[in-house]
């Protein structure tokens, strides 16, 4: 694989061909914020909070599902990202209800983290207010609409890790919703292995753990990667 040599942020930098500019981001110790990037899934570029901006081009690139390019030059905290960002945040903490004083994930929500990060301390935008039901069929989860980013961790872990495609999106832009088998009640899933893969990996409160109570409920990310490397080791084969 060949190398290419790129600039960010005034920085000359060099990565593998292929790589997406993210994952050099991150190699280089630049912190661009991300919530529907999860290292070890695929990416999903839906969120556009890791926005960067590319010399000679107008349009603002989502840099998970960007991949690099010899002579690249990348500014990645210019004043317009950073309004952007914050704008992403409104637009996310209006679309749904993102309460946080009575939610289960308050001080461990990954979205809430982000707001405070750009600085967010009030929405611009008017709260839609959608009347979206729970699902608490399940024994052990539960799924509240209101908390969901439409991120799609869950269907991809629930796919790409676990291999049981339980989850998946229904309808389209503001009225999409992630459903469990075609819609059924979660509890009645016949492909649910119960393996909390996706609840562990929800970046707010949209999946959590019953029992669970307010700001008690820390998730875990670690198991991907251990996961993951097992995997490419063929560390559990019987051979
Ligand atoms: Fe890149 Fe969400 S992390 S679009």
């Amino acid at each position: 694989m060949s190398v290419v040599t790129l600039t960010i942020n005034g920085e000359t930098v060099s990565a593998q061909e292929g790589q997406t500019l993210l994952s050099v981001l991150r190699d280089h110790g630049v912190d661009v914020p991300t919530l529907c990037h999860l290292d070890g899934l695929s990416e999903r570029g839906g969120c556009r909070l890791c926005l960067v901006e590319l010399a000679g081009s107008n349009k603002l690139q989502a840099s998970c599902v960007t991949a690099v390019q010899e002579g690249m030059v990348v500014q990645t905290h210019t004043d317009r990202l950073l309004a952007y960002r914050k704008q992403i945040l409104e637009m996310l903490f209006a679309e749904r209800n993102h309460v946080c004083a009575v939610c289960v994930m308050n001080g461990n929500c990954e979205l809430q983290w982000q707001a405070a990060q750009a600085g967010m301390d009030h929405v611009r935008y008017d709260y839609l207010h959608p009347d979206l039901p729970m699902d608490a069929s399940h024994d052990r989860f539960v799924l509240d609409h209101n908390r969901c980013i439409l991120c799609t961790r869950c269907v991809r872990v629930c796919d790409e890790v676990e291999g049981a495609h339980t989850w998946d999106v229904m309808g389209r832009g503001i009225n999409s919703l992630v459903i469990t088998d075609l819609h059924q009640p979660w509890g009645s899933s016949a492909s649910c292995t119960s393996c909390g893969k996706c609840v562990q990996v929800c970046p707010t409160g949209a999946l959590f753990a019953k029992g669970a109570t307010v700001a008690e409920m820390e998730k875990q990310h670690d198991f991907l990667r251990w996961i993951l490397d097992g995997r490419e080791k063929n560390q559990w084969s019987r051979t």
